[in-house]
């Protein structure tokens, strides 16, 4: 049986991407995550006794930990996506986006190598080394264009900055040391079990709580949002059928500012859970400082991934954030988990000493 690694597994998109192998193929899945506070194994409640999800508390800091998994369980590839991911903590304290995201996929890049080198013949060639990466190292466009797969690596946070180093770290692994890599950069991802922290989970979270509905400065920025199991299909199609050191833009073609997104929510919620005194959500909305160095628009040319490998993001975002929305509504106990920090205690129960 095929066994590929995924780190990051317990986050929101490695998640995702779990799910779908699972249900997609026959690989056995080691799912390496250090469970920060963005790791949420109820995100894989349904798969806490499935054998072919192999959870391993580990952190990709970690040279001896990662080098003793490669040679447990001897995997066909990598799907890397441990990471430290949100712009707002990274203006707070950026050191753990260093440690994690350059320090991390180095560890990772190079236990990789040690076990690639020692490969032979189909085992070898058939090799690949995944690094998921994000549309935010490209900088910010004006009002016009599309980041293309050559734009220019303009990262202004951080968060972005450190992605962008690990980007050019996996390129150099592969140019220096012909390790078979991938790198996909996508756009602003949203769906079920997504933090609440970002965007789409924190408004619908809050409005449902009675919370302020908090907008970054005018509201006026640009996001191209694409539905997560989207962004799982077209992670596994680049790593079965991608070329070897190439990268992949993945994006939504659904640009949005953000006051665009929280409205739309907030007529979804008014439809699906009105609120109980008949008014409406929207008027939970508050003006709040800008983010510093707040980026104002992205947006993804995604025609390479298209053209070369056919795909196309299933969800439109008027779909995509109706079943979003639904998920929490269906789910407040896993946004009730994560607020309480009582996932930490569901996890301990249900994975025991694994996490
Ligand atoms: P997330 O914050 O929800 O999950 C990150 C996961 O990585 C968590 O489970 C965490 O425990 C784990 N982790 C963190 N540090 C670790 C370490 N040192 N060792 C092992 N595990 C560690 O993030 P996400 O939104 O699912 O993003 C996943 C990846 O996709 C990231 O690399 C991110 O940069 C990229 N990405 C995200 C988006 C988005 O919109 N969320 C868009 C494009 C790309
Ligand atoms: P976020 O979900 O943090 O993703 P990113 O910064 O990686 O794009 O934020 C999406 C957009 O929403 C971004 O322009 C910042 C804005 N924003 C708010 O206006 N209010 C909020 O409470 C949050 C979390 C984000």
């Amino acid at each position: 049986m095929k066994t590929i690694f995924v780190t990051g597994g317990a986050g929101f998109i490695g998640s995702a991407l779990i799910r779908l192998l699972i249900a997609q193929t026959d690989w056995r899945i080691v799912n390496i995550d250090k469970l920060t506070y963005a790791g949420n194994l109820e995100s894989l409640a349904g798969l806490a006794s499935e054998p072919r999800h192999v959870f391993s508390r580990s952190d990709i800091c970690d040279r001896a930990a990662l080098e003793a998994l490669f040679l447990e369980h001897r995997p066909a590839g990598v799907i890397h996506l441990a990471a430290e991911s949100h712009v707002d903590r990274s203006i707070h304290g950026p050191g753990d986006f260093i440690d994690t995201n350059i320090g991390g996929t180095y560890t990772l890049l190079e236990a990789a190598r040690t076990y690639w080198s020692g490969l032979a013949g189909a085992s070898k060639s058939a090799f690949r080394f995944h690094h998921v990466s994000t549309d935010e190292v490209f900088g910010s466009l004006g009002e016009t264009g599309l980041f293309v797969e050559d734009s220019p690596y303009q990262p202004n946070s951080p968060y972005s900055a450190s992605k962008a180093a690990s980007d050019h770290l996996v390129r150099a692994w592969h140019h220096t040391y012909g390790l078979p890599t991938l790198i996909t950069n996508c756009s602003n991802n949203y769906g079920p079990c997504q933090f609440p922290e970002k965007l789409i989970p924190l408004m619908i979270h809050h409005a449902l709580t009675g919370k302020p509905l908090p907008i970054y400065g005018k509201g006026d920025n640009v996001r191209d949002w694409l539905y997560v199991d989207d962004h799982a299909a077209a992670l596994r199609l680049v790593f079965e059928r991608g070329s070897v050191g190439d990268t992949y833009n993945i994006g939504g073609h659904n640009e949005k500012t953000n006051l665009e997104v929280v409205d739309t929510l907030c007529a979804l919620l008014d439809e699906m859970q009105p609120r109980g005194d008949g008014r409406k959500y929207a008027q939970q909305k508050i003006s709040v400082a800008d983010r510093p160095g707040h980026d104002k628009r992205y947006a993804i040319d995604a025609t390479k991934i298209q053209r070369e490998l056919g795909w196309k993001p299933r969800e439109t975002f008027e779909s995509g954030l109706g079943k979003t929305v639904q998920w929490y509504l269906e789910n407040e106990s896993w946004v009730a988990h994560v607020v309480s920090g009582e996932y930490r205690r569901w996890m301990d129960q249900n994975y025991g000493d694994r996490a």
